[in-house]
């Protein structure tokens, strides 16, 4: 069973995923960088560049994190002593700031999962170069005291871009990241991965023995009598002067392939116009969470990722017939990644999966509305505007003249052609001077409609001052549409009532369509 999470991973973790019922947990979290991240559309009606925040990787000493040291502190989840130590140090040494919100966050989360994990499951942790010296203590005191180990930390060198040259003025370029892999218990599992033979380890090979077979000769430095006289009989081994050992004819077997060590530098990042990039910052490339998923899980297993962005490993694991469990935090993520599983996967496989902690009646709307914390800006108009336009629209984070505009969608209004129509969310008391100024608004901005989406019901006036802003002929549908439209949030949650307009879908970057069954076929035994 495939299942999606809207919401704080630790809420999701703690009370909705068992014990010892994940095989693999991948996680990209935000890396405590100081800057925010924004999604960027196609530019369809070629307005500038459309951006909308996706997530923040600010962090401050605030209540939330008073109350995470307080969770550890008071041993409230089953942290181990070591980890209840390491946070009293490292408040000492850091005091309380960012740095320490955030890897108070990152406990609290990281002890959650391990619980989650199943006695032969595995962890990695994305980070990079900022954190990953805190991250491992973290680790060590999570995983460690109760029979996990440390794997491998897995350097990914992700751009062979230097950066920008201020970037690099006074130091050295940083174009890795580390991937941290931990395991639960020493019963973990583990399936080999290769790799192509480099043109390096190629030209090593560079004796033909009698049956065209390419050969080099390597030392055998722990050999019986016995074997080592077949071998040389049998022109298998020899010994030479030049080498303290015998050696012995090592083939080159192409299928069997070279071993992946812990330097990875044979996936790079996605291009700007690649085929994969969905607009989404941070998002990771398939190859890499193809190379994890294969390693540490097979057909079946579970996979989980608590930080899933645009659902990379998600669209990953579907495609490699696992199951899995996406959480994130912001519903712009949830609706891309709901898009990407459609593109790629068809309408059949998003039909199946459990959507969770998506409102679905009137007190979850409100709760989602008047929702109190910094990171979670504008939460409540992002999933109005996109539940109502089925994915289709742009998040409007603009501020100035257009802040009263939460999204924008385009029809398409002709064979070559796209129309404006904007949408404006209201959690609070609506009069009809609001349909007045979103009017106004829509003329300004050139739309031919605007959607008013309102938590509370609309008034006789404001009904009326609608009317009064006429309609909107398309003359390929011959089809007469209110130039203002007014939607209740009780109409979209108890009667499915979405945007009936021929919505363009280019806002987003599709993901490319994919025959699971033929992708399946492709992967080696
Ligand atoms: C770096 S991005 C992950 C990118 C992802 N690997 C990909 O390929 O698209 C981090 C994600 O974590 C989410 N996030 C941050 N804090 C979260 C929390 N407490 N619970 C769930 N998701 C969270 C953000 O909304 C963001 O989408």
């Amino acid at each position: 069973m495939n299942q999606l999470f809207y919401g704080d991973n630790l809420d999701v973790l703690r009370k909705k995923i068992k014990d010892k019922s994940v095989d693999l947990c991948y996680i990209d979290p935000p890396f405590n960088s100081k800057r925010n991240y924004f999604q960027i559309y196609n530019n369809i009606g070629k307005d500038d560049a459309a951006q909308a925040q996706a997530f923040i990787d600010t962090w401050t000493w605030n209540e939330l994190a008073d109350a995470g040291f307080a969770d550890i502190l008071t041993n409230q989840h089953d942290y181990t002593t070591q980890t209840i130590e390491l946070m009293k140090g490292l408040k000492a040494v850091l005091g309380t700031g960012g740095l320490l919100a955030y890897l108070i966050s990152m406990t609290q989360r990281i002890n959650a999962i391990w619980r989650v994990l199943k006695p032969t499951g595995s962890f990695y942790l994305h980070c990079d170069p900022t954190c990953s010296h805190y991250l491992k203590l973290i680790l060590d005191g999570i995983f460690c005291p109760r029979g996990g180990d440390f794997l491998n930390e897995i350097i990914w060198e992700r751009t062979f871009n230097s950066g920008s040259s201020k970037a690099i003025a006074r130091r050295f370029p940083t174009n890795t990241d580390s991937i941290l892999l931990y395991s639960k218990t020493s019963e973990y599992l583990f399936n080999k991965a290769t790799k192509p033979y480099s043109q390096g380890a190629l030209k090593r090979y560079d004796k033909v023995d009698e049956q065209g077979r390419r050969f080099k000769w390597n030392p055998l430095k722990t050999v019986s009598a016995e074997r080592l006289n077949a071998l040389l009989a049998a022109g298998e081994a020899k010994i030479t002067s030049t080498s303290k050992y015998p050696v012995y004819k090592h083939y080159f077997v192409e299928e069997k392939g070279a071993p992946v060590s812990n330097l990875w530098n044979d996936i790079g990042q996605i291009g700007t116009f690649g085929g994969e990039r969905l607009g989404y910052p941070t998002q990771k490339p398939e190859a890499l969470l193809e190379r994890i998923i294969h390693a540490s899980s097979n057909e079946g297993d579970v996979v989980l990722d608590a930080y899933c962005g645009c659902g990379t490993s998600v669209a990953v694991a579907h495609r490699l017939k696992r199951q899995w469990i996406g959480i994130d935090i912001t519903y712009q993520s949830i609706a891309l990644i709901l898009r990407r599983l459609e593109d790629s996967f068809g309408a059949d496989a998003v039909n199946q999966i459990v959507l969770n902690g998506i409102p679905r009646d009137m007190d979850a709307a409100r709760a989602l509305a008047h929702k109190k914390d910094d990171r979670l800006r504008k939460e409540f108009e992002k999933w109005a505007v996109l539940t109502y336009t089925k994915n289709r629209a742009i998040i409007n984070d603009k501020k100035g003249a257009n802040k009263g505009i939460d999204g924008i969608a385009y029809i398409v209004s002709g064979h070559q052609s796209t129309e404006k129509v904007i949408l404006q969310v209201k959690s609070g008391k609506v009069q009809r001077n609001d349909i007045a100024t979103l009017n106004s608004d829509r003329l300004r901005e050139q739309a031919v409609m605007a959607i008013l989406i309102t938590l509370e019901e609309p008034t006789k006036p404001m009904r009326d001052e609608a009317l009064a802003a006429g309609r909107y002929h398309h003359a390929l549908l011959q089809r007469d549409y209110p130039r203002i439209q007014i939607v209740t949030v009780r109409e979209m949650i108890e009667d499915q009532c979405r945007a009936d307009l021929p919505l363009n879908l280019e806002v987003l970057a599709n993901a490319p369509a994919i025959n699971t069954s033929r992708q399946i076929d492709l992967l080696p035994e």
